[in-house]
């Protein structure tokens, strides 16, 4: 199976003539799926540039979303309009809420959105005020406590959903991919080659996600499990234990790229 990976494309930026030359770079590598790790566009052009993007590639698509596509949205209204519409798409997945997909008779695929948890770094001491905050609704009006808490729910729910994927392929599968959005480990939360600082780690990183990582790995270690995400927009590959590997992946705004072509037995 010939897969195609980008991460971060942020259609929203873009022209219909320059989403349609991005659309046009996947068919180089005459791929049979495409993945995409999230922040695809914005929560009110959402549904119309997937379903634009997936009519052009013309295979199926399988994706999560980042923080970004929940922008001048609520999360739970966003995600159950994205899950509700991908049900009456042909090709369209959205992962975190689909079940197992097998890709090949040894290969699955899982995923979740993920979240950066404020777990990692130092919430408190942290400068840092993103974008989410002012406008995804979820967080309009809440402290800087209240909002500490969200980000935990948002962390806790996609290790949950994971934590169930990962039971249930462990024991079928030689190999898990699993897509998210926000990396697992603050040895995957990549800044220009260095890993994020303790001011960004609690926005950049999900710390919920990489412990259910880290606990179904080590209870499986016949079963290899590579991660795929983006989030920080630079790249980078850590290999967290011999059978766990996380990949980030670059992006820039406006100029989006396939990341990676690869082939899965
Ligand atoms: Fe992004
Ligand atoms: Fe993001």
């Amino acid at each position: 199976m010939r897969v195609v990976w980008a991460t971060d494309i942020h259609l929203n930026f873009l022209q219909p003539r320059e989403r349609a030359a991005f659309y046009s770079s996947f068919h180089g590598g005459q791929p049979d799926a495409v993945f995409i790790t999230g922040d695809i566009a914005e929560a009110p052009c959402l549904h119309e540039l997937l379903g634009e993007m997936q009519q052009a590639i013309a295979v199926p698509l399988y994706f999560v979303l980042g923080n970004h596509d929940f922008y001048h949205g609520a999360i739970e209204t966003v995600r159950r309009g994205i899950q509700d519409w991908c049900s009456t798409q042909s090709g369209l997945t959205y992962l975190s809420s689909s079940g197992l997909i097998e890709l090949t008779p040894k290969t699955v695929l899982i995923g979740h959105d993920g979240w950066g948890d404020g777990r990692y770094g130092n919430y408190h001491q942290s400068p840092v005020r993103l974008s989410d905050q002012e406008v995804i609704w979820d967080f309009q009006g809440l402290d800087k406590q209240s909002i500490l808490a969200k980000l935990h729910t948002l962390g806790d729910e996609a290790a949950l959903h994971l934590g169930e994927m990962l039971t249930r392929a462990a024991g079928s599968y030689e190999q898990v991919i699993c897509l998210t959005h926000v990396p697992p480990f603050k040895e995957a939360c990549w800044y220009e080659g260095k890993m994020g600082n303790d001011d960004w780690l609690p926005f950049f990183a999900c710390q919920a996600v990489g412990e259910v990582l880290l606990e179904m790995t080590r209870a499986h270690p016949d079963c290899q499990v590579t991660v795929f995400c983006g989030h920080t927009h630079h790249a980078g590959i850590v290999q967290i234990l011999p059978n766990l590997c996380v990949k980030t992946g670059s992006a820039e705004y406006g100029q989006p790229h396939v990341e990676e072509f690869f082939i899965i037995e």
